[in-house]
């Protein structure tokens, strides 16, 4: 039996936030209680009127659909861009595929050529570098410090853009951090962009979860000079709580959406056609499930970042945006756990998750190491019961 399995995969590091959901649904399986703070998804269903439709749909079709995804389907996307997002692209700019994430898998293959330079600022989602890597492109990575509020500087991405620079991923609001780039920010960072010749990839899947008023604005609205070069990823997963049903889109230049096009249909084909139809009911259908489900978020964020923040040795900043808190716990370092002593934010997530049952995600695979990621996307008792223990975990530990 050959045993030899393709280079490529060597340099790819499997996802740090799945790894931990599956560690903690072990654990509940062996009948520990978990408090689930490690997985980036909305514990609410999905939306009474989104289910119906995919009923309805279900009575219907069961065909192939367009493997870009449906006409209905990428309509409704271009008029929900322009009410959500302030403008309006056209059908032939949509690539529906199976989920946000698999749209940016589809990009790095699109875009990247062995040894192009992708520009990620840190910390980022998981999967950016590593979908780089698959394709042989090499991250270049952007630090940004928690004093800066998690945001990458003009002068700091002007200093990353080189000649290899194929292209910048800007994700905002930011899973993990909740950083938001509000409209200077983002039309001082385009300033750059208009200089250098590269494509501009903008993750915007959390940019209906904002709160304490920050409004995002989309840079697609800003500079209209760089829709040419750029690729806007959403999706219906976190907005609508829906990432079981795995929708997500690129809107991109129709050539782009060409390119994407030819991949798709060399590998998944079309999404699934019940779950477009969802899709296509949750952005042109009523908007008050959706408004409840972010006013549940907002309350949740404060409950909390505030019980983080009354915990000795933990420091949260007020995130802008998303579901999740980040904070510095490197004021836990030093605790004895057995036989050893917390020295990062991995032992802290191991020791919390041993000691407390809490699972999140520690801040290094995101590239911000002293952090740790807890997603908010869970219901309040959990989280107020969840810092109790944690507190009383802390208070109580030798150091
Ligand atoms: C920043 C970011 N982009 C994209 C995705 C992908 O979402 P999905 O594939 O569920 O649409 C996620 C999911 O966690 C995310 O956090």
């Amino acid at each position: 039996m050959p045993t030899n399995l393709a280079k490529r995969l060597d340099a790819v590091v499997p996802s740090a936030t799945l790894a931990m959901t599956a560690k903690a649904a072990e654990l509940r399986a062996a009948g520990r209680k978990v408090y689930a703070f490690g997985v980036g998804e909305p514990d609410f269903q999905t939306p009474e009127h989104i289910r119906a439709a995919a009923e309805r749909a279900m009575g219907k079709s069961s065909h192939y659909t367009a493997v870009q995804g449906t006409v209905s389907l990428r309509e409704a996307i271009c008029l929900a861009t322009e009410r959500d997002r302030g403008w309006r692209p056209t059908p032939d700019m949509v690539t529906v595929s199976v989920g946000a994430k698999h749209a940016l898998f589809n990009l790095a293959m699109v875009l990247c050529d062995p040894g192009d330079e992708v520009v990620i600022p840190a910390p980022y989602w998981v999967s950016y570098p590593e979908q780089v890597r698959l394709f042989d492109g090499v991250p270049k990575i952007v630090e940004t410090s928690a004093a800066q509020g998690f945001r990458m500087t003009p002068e700091a991405l002007d200093r990353a853009i080189g000649p290899r620079t194929k292209a910048v991923i800007l994700c905002t609001p930011s899973n993990p951090s909740g950083a938001a780039y509000d409209q200077n920010e983002l039309l001082a960072l385009a300033e750059v962009l208009k200089q250098r010749d590269v494509w501009v990839v903008l993750d915007e899947i959390y940019g209906d979860l904002t709160y304490d008023g920050f409004q995002h604005v989309s840079l697609a609205k800003l500079a209209p000079e760089l829709r040419e070069r750029m690729v806007v990823v959403d999706g219906v997963s976190k907005t609508y709580a829906m990432t079981g049903w795995r929708i997500g889109w690129a809107i991109s230049p129709p050539a782009v959406a060409k390119a994407m096009l030819k991949v798709q249909g060399q590998s998944t084909t079309n999404p699934a056609a019940i779950a477009q139809a969802a899709a296509e009911a949750a952005l042109i259908g009523p908007r008050d499930p959706i408004a409840a489900m972010a006013r549940a978020f907002a309350e949740r964020r404060r409950r909390m970042v505030e019980g983080l923040n009354q915990i000795p040795g933990i420091r949260c900043d007020w995130p802008r945006g998303a579901f999740y808190a980040f904070p510095d716990v490197t004021g836990l370092y030093g605790i004895k756990w057995g036989d050893r002593r917390l020295e990062s934010a991995d032992d802290v997530t191991l020791w919390q998750l041993d000691v407390c049952g809490i699972a999140a995600v520690a801040g290094e695979p995101f590239g911000a190491p002293g952090h740790v990621r807890y997603s908010y996307a869970a219901a309040e008792s959990e989280i107020d019961e969840a810092l109790s223990v944690l507190g009383a975990a802390v208070a109580s530990a030798q150091r």
